[in-house]
């Protein structure tokens, strides 16, 4: 027998509870995040929405438990120190990664700078965000033993179901569900006809058409295109190199070094591309600085992009860093 992961009784008690606000403790109401997020969104990514154990939140991880895998350490859902995912150029990754084709930017753009498939510094955040992958799917469980060669390219639910710990219901992931009770999708209860109407997640659902994004797999302008640059463009510190490849940066402080709040652009074999974790750092970037313990910059951005009245930032300081305008 399915056990439902809340009762009617609780999730209506649940909704008003939320829904009076009183309750709630309010993070500081900075633009991107939502005011009423349990998550302080400083310190660390364990108190942001990045933590996918949800022990941030007021009822606590195991209200979760009906729709992922409960791996109680954060890291893991993305990462692992051993038999990381070998299909992706990304750091000690530790999740499925999509293979199918994303549907590419198609509007004509000024420059023409080459576009293809987004590079690995997009696919790790697709491989929740286009909503074809839980979550919960990694290779390398806790514990020996628990590891699964087949899932760095393979969303399988019977590995994720052999973990034994949660994930009653189903593997939850961020798409539109199918219906109102869908256990595939996390927007079954967080949309705004959903029990947790004041946390919807739609404007998180990406999906595999990325033609209404920002470019990604875009090339940054260089080389015979070098005019462009400096007109249309600001120039990047083109020295970098590290070990999983060649990274060209904005140098804000000078030190020659990438630091968090610097955007920047990754050649994983493709020259120098525009991808998600160019403008996101999915850790959390903290207003003051990389050295501060200030809230993080709003929506995991590297650069504040808004946040006029809180005086935290340049408006459309993000764009800014990169396009002349
Ligand atoms: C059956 C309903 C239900 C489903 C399905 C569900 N959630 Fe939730 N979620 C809740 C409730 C209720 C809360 C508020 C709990 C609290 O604040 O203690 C919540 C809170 C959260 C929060 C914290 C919100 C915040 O900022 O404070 C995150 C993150 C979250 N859920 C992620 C997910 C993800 C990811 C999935 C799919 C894998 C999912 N949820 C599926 C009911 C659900
Ligand atoms: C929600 C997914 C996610 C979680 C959870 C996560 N990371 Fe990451 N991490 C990433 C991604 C994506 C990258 C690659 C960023 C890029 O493309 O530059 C990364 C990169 C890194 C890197 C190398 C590059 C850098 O940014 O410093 C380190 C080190 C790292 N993570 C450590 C951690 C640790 C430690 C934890 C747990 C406390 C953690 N991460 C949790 C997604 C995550
Ligand atoms: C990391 C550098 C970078 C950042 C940050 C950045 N862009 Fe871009 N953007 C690019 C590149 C490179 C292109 C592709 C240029 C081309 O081929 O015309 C592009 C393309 C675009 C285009 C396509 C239109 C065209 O004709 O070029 C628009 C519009 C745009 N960016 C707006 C923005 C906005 C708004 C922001 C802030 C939310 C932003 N960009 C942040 C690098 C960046
Ligand atoms: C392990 C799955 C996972 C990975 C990998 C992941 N995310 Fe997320 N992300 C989530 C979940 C779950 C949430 C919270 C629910 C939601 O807001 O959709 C979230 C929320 C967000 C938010 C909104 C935060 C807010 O509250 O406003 C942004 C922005 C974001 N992610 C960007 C990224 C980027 C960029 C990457 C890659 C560098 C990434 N994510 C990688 C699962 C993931
Ligand atoms: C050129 C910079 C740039 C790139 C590249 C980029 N983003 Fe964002 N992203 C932003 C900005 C700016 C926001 C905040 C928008 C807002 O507050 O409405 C944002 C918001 C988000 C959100 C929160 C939902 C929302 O609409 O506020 C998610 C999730 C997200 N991005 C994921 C991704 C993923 C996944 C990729 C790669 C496919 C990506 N981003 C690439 C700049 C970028």
């Amino acid at each position: 027998m399915k056990r439902t992961l809340l009762k009617t009784s609780k999730i209506i008690a649940i909704s008003a509870i939320i829904g009076s606000g009183s309750f709630v403790t309010f993070s500081a109401f900075a633009d991107g995040w939502n005011p009423l997020t349990a998550a302080t969104n400083r310190g660390s990514i364990l108190n942001t929405r990045h933590n996918l154990t949800m022990s941030f939140t007021l009822i606590g991880e195991n209200l979760h438990n009906g729709i992922r895998n409960n791996y109680k350490e954060v890291c893991i859902y993305c990462h692992t120190p051993h038999g990381a995912n070998t299909q992706v150029n990304a750091p000690l990754w530790n999740r499925t990664v999509n293979t199918n084709p994303y549907t590419i930017y198609d509007k004509p753009t000024t420059l023409n700078r080459p576009i293809g498939q987004p590079g690995p510094n997009s696919l790790t955040c697709l491989s929740c965000h286009d909503g074809t992958i839980s979550p919960d799917s990694i290779i390398n469980m806790p514990g020996s033993g628990k590891y699964n060669e087949k899932a760095e390219t393979t969303w399988n639910t019977a590995w994720l179901d052999s973990w034994g710990e949660g994930a009653l219901e189903g593997h939850g992931r961020l798409r539109e569900p199918t219906g109102p009770q869908d256990p595939g999708s996390c927007l079954r209860c967080h949309s705004k006809d959903g029990i947790v109407a004041n946390f919807p997640f739609e404007a998180f659902v990406i999906g595999e058409d990325l033609r209404n994004d920002h470019p990604v797999g875009i090339q940054y302008p260089e080389g015979p295109y070098g005019a462009d640059v400096g007109v249309d463009f600001f120039e990047p510190y083109k020295g970098f190199i590290n070990t999983s490849g060649s990274m060209w940066f904005h140098d804000a402080d000078g030190d020659q070094y990438p630091d968090k709040n610097e955007p920047r652009m990754y050649n994983t074999g493709e020259n120098f591309e525009v991808e998600c974790a160019s403008c996101h750092d999915p850790h959390g970037v903290p207003i003051g600085g990389p050295d501060s313990n200030t809230e993080f910059i709003p929506s995991f951005l590297r650069v504040s992009n808004g946040n006029v009245h809180t005086g935290e930032g340049q408006s459309s300081g993000l764009c800014l860093t990169c396009h002349i305008k």
